[in-house]
């Protein structure tokens, strides 16, 4: 079976790690400062602490803005649940906005701006941009989530560089892997007083180890070759639609996914499983109603009932993209959308 989502791991990482074992220094130090010093270059910004997972990373973005009981939080719930979590552990209290495609709609968040809104998480999802520029003027910290979409340029920026706030995991699904990691950072110098402060008073900021990090480091350098390959993949999906006359426009994404909205979209992933492909929903619940949120999302609930989301990874072979490519175009042939 050709899985959903794989890390790609060459002779590369291996050397790298054996570097790091061969010199004896396992923990915190040269090569975890090489990878925060790459990825801070890569991405154009300062600041980056590494955290056990993007979770933890949110939640030190979370604590520095001393988030507390009754503060409101506007986040999609089209996203996976740990975010939610953060918010709800503080008390605070979540506000979900719709989405326009697979990305939160800028309008409908600032519908939902109050007096008691405290922070807008603002969720690159599937690797597309979430456009937030409309948001910016507003004295309200915004928090971008980009562990989908490591890199996404937005404009003549890196995402993650433009928020008050940002942070990236490097869990195993992600585009840039070290096992498990995240990171954050703080882009608004407003918030540096109280950044010094939180992370000098012996608070538990993780350690990411040389191991970690050596994998980390020569993914890095070769992630430009990475998105290319996924983009090329995308371009043969792409093309397949076009040849039945359909199309997936999706204006910015790095393509950590490619998404599909289809008509039955069970019925899809099981004509798929059956010939050996793994499609999976894109998320797989939503939070308003899995934790019981008394919210009318009407188009986030149609984009969950109709998106599957198609393999599309660097490490896949020619041979395993033939077999989606066939797959696909077979099921057009005999369906459409
Ligand atoms: C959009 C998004 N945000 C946050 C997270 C949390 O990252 P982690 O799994 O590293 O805690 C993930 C990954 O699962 C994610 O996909």
């Amino acid at each position: 079976l050709i899985s959903h989502s794989k890390p790609f791991l060459r002779e590369k990482e291996l050397q790298s790690l054996n570097e790091v074992v061969d010199s004896a220094y396992l923990s915190d130090s040269h090569k975890t400062n090489e990878f925060r010093t790459a990825i801070q270059n890569y991405l154009g910004l300062n600041n980056l602490y590494f955290t056990s997972t993007g979770t933890h990373a949110l939640s030190e973005i979370l604590e520095i803005l001393d988030l507390k009981d009754g503060d409101e939080v506007i986040l999609p719930s089209y996203v996976c649940e740990s975010i939610l979590i953060e918010v709800l552990k503080r008390n605070a209290i979540p506000v979900f906005c719709e989405i326009e495609d697979w990305v939160s709609n800028q309008n409908d968040i600032q519908e939902k701006i109050s007096l008691k809104t405290k922070a807008i998480i603002i969720v690159h999802l599937f690797g597309i941009e979430c456009s937030f520029n409309e948001l910016n003027s507003l004295e309200i910290p915004i928090i971008e989530d980009c562990c989908q979409a490591f890199g996404l340029k937005i404009g003549n920026k890196y995402s993650g560089s433009i928020g008050d706030f940002a942070f990236f995991s490097f869990h195993t699904t992600k585009c840039l892997t070290t096992g498990e990691g995240g990171a954050f950072c703080v882009n608004n110098e407003k918030y540096s007083y109280k950044k010094k402060y939180f992370l000098e008073s012996n608070h538990n900021i993780f350690k990411m180890s040389n191991l970690n990090s050596s994998i980390g480091v020569s993914q890095l350098l070769d992630y430009d070759d990475f998105l290319i390959k996924r983009k090329n993949i995308a371009k043969k999906y792409l093309d397949i639609l076009k040849s039945h006359n359909l199309k997936n426009e999706i204006s910015n994404t790095i393509w950590f996914r490619f998404p599909l909205l289809v008509s039955n979209s069970k019925f899809f992933i099981d004509f798929f499983e059956e010939r050996g492909v793994l499609v999976r929903k894109g998320v797989d619940k939503l939070l308003h109603k899995e934790f019981a949120f008394n919210v009318e999302l009407n188009h986030t609930e149609y984009i969950f009932n109709h998106t599957v989301s198609l393999p599309i990874y660097p490490a896949l072979s020619d041979l395993e993209i033939n077999l989606i490519s066939n797959t696909l175009n077979e099921y057009l042939d005999r369906y459409g959308l």
